[in-house]
């Protein structure tokens, strides 16, 4: 039962690279998780695109195709993966130093994550301070590493013979930035880079090379990166999706289940403190305030955004929102997060919920690299440029239009997410309205 045609949506044959700016304890625990899909050693838990379903048509249908069944989806042993990073060790030894993967993992993909090593990468020790790299691109200027960048994609489409690319950043947070003027247009930017304007970060250096080149672009951090005019503009025209910011894991992801749930029930929140231990290298990362502060700022809009105070200032128009991380070596990659949330109920009855949850990063972030990576190259096929909204369902700090205030609730991006699909292969989309059945 569809409503239309859908979109014309170009095969997913060939084989699609995966280009990883920052080969860290996120990287290459994705790239360890698909190697053990592929062999059989796991089952793809986390991923929308491997094991999620879409309902279609109405329920008394009964249709519910998985998803890679009902788009066309690059194939997992479809996938090569490259990268930079700005330390030479290979996904196996990064992944022994994140620390993330049992001792047998490590052993059984060991050989597959030998062959993967990260070019030399393009890096500003102004942007990241807790870093001392040694494994570097060295250019005449800032436009000379781009070009370095795209040579790099372009010898490695080569080598594998790939069909199609997506790059993510999955690199560490660069210190906080707000737009400049070599941000707003695209040639502000290309004399920036030409200039060496230090307003140009590497991780848009990154973004450039791949825009440019017409490559998707998906950020994992919430470093400006592509979030600004000069390459939505240019994404626009080279017929490029880009997204980000940060992908939602950990303490947000649970925020964005529970806020829109006490907001369903007008529940009123008078506080909510949040605080981390994190001992990997992403934490040591953000012990540094300036890259911190592109976190927190990033951490911090989620809650107003979903609770809306000047729609209920009663309920939501006082909460004080406090956001801790701290950096703290004895648990590596398992962090542990608490919430204590002060909220109110009937007549201003005070009442308190409290969330301890020890929970791994890198494993809650791999699949979503997946997700992004095959999402993307599907939007890619499907002739959709600039900014992809339809994924806010990935991001702490979705991207949207200029204008719009970006959509938080896990559960309405969800339904963003897959009204697309249907939307994109000619099906009705569902609006949970219902009343047919009762007619
Ligand atoms: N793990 C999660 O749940 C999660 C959630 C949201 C966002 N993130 C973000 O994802 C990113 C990766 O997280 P991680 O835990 O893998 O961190 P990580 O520190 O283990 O890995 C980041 C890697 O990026 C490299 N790097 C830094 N600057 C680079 C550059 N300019 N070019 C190439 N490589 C560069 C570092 O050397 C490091 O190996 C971080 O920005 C983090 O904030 C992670």
């Amino acid at each position: 039962m569809s409503s239309g045609k859908g979109r014309a949506i170009a095969p997913a044959t060939g084989k699609l690279g995966i280009l990883l700016p920052g080969m860290g304890a996120v990287a290459t625990t994705f790239i360890a998780g698909v190697e053990a899909i592929r062999s059989g050693l796991v089952k793809p838990v986390g991923s929308v695109t491997q094991t999620g379903t879409i309902r279609l048509g109405k329920r008394t249908e009964k249709r519910s195709p998985l998803v890679k069944d009902f788009v066309p989806l690059a194939e997992l042993n479809d996938i090569e993966f490259a990268g930079w990073d700005c330390f030479p060790d290979s996904a196996y030894v990064a992944a022994k130093k994140a620390g993330v993967l049992h001792y047998e993992h490590l052993v059984a993909l060991k050989p597959f994550l030998e062959t993967v090593s990260p070019w030399p990468a393009v890096f500003d020790q102004n942007y990241v301070k807790k870093l001392q790299a040694t494994h570097v691109k060295t250019g005449k200027n800032k436009m000379d590493l781009a070009e370095q960048v795209m040579k790099d994609i372009e010898s490695f489409r080569k080598a594998k013979n790939l069909a199609r690319l997506v790059m993510v950043w999955c690199g560490s947070t660069e210190i906080y930035k707000k737009e400049t003027a070599v941000h707003q247009t695209i040639e502000a930017f290309e004399q920036g880079l030409r200039e060496n304007d230090p307003d140009i970060a590497p991780s848009m250096i990154y973004a450039y090379a791949a825009i440019k080149m017409g490559i998707p672009y998906a950020n994992g951090a919430p470093n400006l990166s592509a979030d600004f005019p000069a390459l939505i503009d240019l994404a626009k025209k080279t017929g490029t999706p880009i997204g980000g910011k940060d992908f939602k894991t950990g303490q947000t992801l649970m925020k964005t289940i529970l806020a829109p749930g006490l907001k369903a029930r007008l529940l009123g929140v008078d506080g909510w403190f949040s605080t981390n231990i994190l001992g990997n290298r992403d934490g040591e990362v953000l012990e540094d305030p300036e890259s911190f502060k592109t976190k927190e700022v990033s951490k911090l809009s989620v809650l107003d955004e979903i609770l809306q105070p000047h729609l209920y200032p009663d309920l939501y128009g006082k909460i004080c929102h406090v956001v801790r991380i701290n950096y703290y070596p004895p648990r590596g990659d398992n962090k542990e997060g608490w919430d204590n949330i002060d909220i109110f109920g009937w007549m201003g009855y005070p009442m308190q919920i409290k969330i301890d949850f020890l929970c791994r990063d890198s494993i809650l972030a791999a699949p979503l690299v997946l997700d992004l990576a095959l999402f993307f190259d599907l939007a890619k096929r499907a002739q959709m440029s600039g900014i992809q909204e339809w994924l806010s369902f990935y991001f702490k700090s979705p991207q949207v239009a200029p204008g719009l205030y970006p959509e938080h609730d896990l559960f309405i991006q969800l339904m963003k997410l897959k009204n697309t699909l249907r939307h994109l292969r000619g099906e009705d989309l569902i609006t949970h309205l219902g009343l047919e059945y009762y007619d």
